[in-house]
């Protein structure tokens, strides 16, 4: 099988829509390949699988050991690691640093980071150095204690045209691709519109050249989601459903039966 290239997600501005899911371990990834364009090692994974309250305490060394797995089971797909808080804002020889060590360790085709209008300059820096790298502006979780709390993006005049410049800078940057999360469907529009790079959006409207949601919200696995998550699963009930199976059987002596049950050969006659 030949895998996506970046080049490939880069062609897709207007085409076919790009579909991308997150992952973060081997067996899912296996799972979700033959369906995705882009595997995302979200660092949503510190709530997904960490327990984390938010993305701001995932470490590098996180994202290295999921990336490393997601990569064992992601054939045909492109896979994308998420650089986590603190390991790119520094500087520009900081993040290169870190970005190479994540793509050497875990042979992921690309790197996503959170992007502001200053960030601008440290992606033209990577960019020139053959790191491909993808943006995210809008809502952008990393700033949560900065902003305290989360809100769809670009809903006064301002903050709008704020979005759009940061869209366009990193664009400008080299960015090969830019996730738009959590804005008002007019501006997905216009940034889709604007910039030559693909949109994949997230809480961002139809109006982007592709789609990614993080999968344990679309396979039902939290108790809460938020309006732009569809569940196409309720895994949280199946999982408490068959749990709650298990330790009945368990209880009353039905599990296990004969059949799960080995059982030692007639000792051989002396
Ligand atoms: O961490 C993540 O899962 C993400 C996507 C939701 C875009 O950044
Ligand atoms: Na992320």
């Amino acid at each position: 099988v030949k895998r996506i290239t970046v080049p490939d997600i880069a062609g897709r501005k207007g085409g076919e829509p790009i579909v991308c899911l997150t992952a973060y371990d081997a067996p899912m990834a296996a799972l979700l390949d033959p369906h995705c364009d882009v595997l995302l090692v979200g660092d949503s994974l510190g709530m997904a699988v960490h327990g984390l309250p938010n993305t701001v305490g995932v470490t590098l060394e996180m994202m290295i050991l999921h990336g490393q797995a997601v990569m064992r089971g992601a054939r045909r797909a492109m896979v994308v690691v998420d650089m986590p808080f603190g390991s790119y804002e520094g500087g520009k020889e900081v993040a290169y640093a870190n970005c190479v060590r994540v793509m050497k360790e875990t042979g992921a085709q690309a790197v996503k980071l959170e992007t502001s209008i200053e960030m601008a300059e440290i992606v033209a820096f990577l960019v020139k150095r053959g790191i491909p790298v993808m943006g995210h502006v809008g809502l952008r979780p990393q700033a949560i204690l900065a902003e305290g709390g989360f809100k769809a993006k670009g809903r006064t005049e301002s903050e709008r045209d704020r979005v759009l410049a940061e869209a366009r800078a990193v664009a400008e940057a080299g960015a090969f691709c830019i996730v738009i999360e959590g804005v008002a469907e007019s501006l997905a529009r216009e940034i889709t519109e604007t910039i030559d790079a693909p949109t994949i959006g997230i809480g961002a409207s139809a109006a982007c050249d592709g789609q990614v949601l993080v999968v344990n919200d679309m396979l039902g696995m939290f108790d809460w989601t938020p309006k732009f998550v569809r569940k196409y699963a309720d895994l949280r009930t199946e999982i408490d459903r068959a749990a709650a199976a298990f330790a009945s059987d368990v209880k009353t002596r039905r599990f296990p039966a004969e059949v799960e049950t080995y059982f030692s050969k007639k000792p051989a006659s002396q």
